[in-house]
């Protein structure tokens, strides 16, 4: 079963700055269809708040920190992101949250899929029964 994981990157450390990377199928295990990232989130807000039924992503924070709120039928991960060298695997069949976004904060996130609208269970009660069916 895939589970819910924090993956570190590589971090290369230079007195000129810093860099990191991410290959597909090497530091993440799916292939990257997607990219998108979120921000000027106002304080308070929160995103996200579904479930994929296929997509697979990598959520990081590129800048500031936010938390990912996961549950998967069962229990309830919650990562705090706040360095842009390590991100957290969201496999598919998992309610995902991000909140507590702090001022200028960016999160990057690559998916497994294209865009589908009907890859989105948005409601609570269907993910739960199919979490547990
Ligand atoms: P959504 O995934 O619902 O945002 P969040 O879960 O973070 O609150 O996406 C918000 C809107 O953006 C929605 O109308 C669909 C659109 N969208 C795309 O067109 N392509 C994409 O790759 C993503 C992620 C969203």
């Amino acid at each position: 079963m895939k589970i819910p994981e924090r993956i570190d990157l590589p971090k290369i450390l230079d007195d000129r700055g810093n860099l990191t990377f991410v290959q597909q199928n090497k530091h993440i295990p799916f292939r990257i269809k997607r990219v998108y990232w979120i921000y000027d989130v106002p304080g308070g807000e929160f995103r996200g708040s579904h479930a994929f039924r296929t997509t697979e992503e990598f959520v990081a924070a590129l800048s500031g920190s936010f938390d990912v709120v996961l549950h998967d039928g069962r229990k309830e991960y919650r990562f705090s992101l706040n360095r842009s060298y390590y991100g957290i695997y969201v496999p598919n069949k998992i309610w995902r949250k991000l909140e507590n976004f702090s001022t200028n904060s960016l999160a990057l996130i690559l998916a497994s899929t294209d865009y589908d609208d009907k890859d989105y269970i948005r409601d609570f009660s269907e993910f739960i029964k199919g979490a547990m069916g």
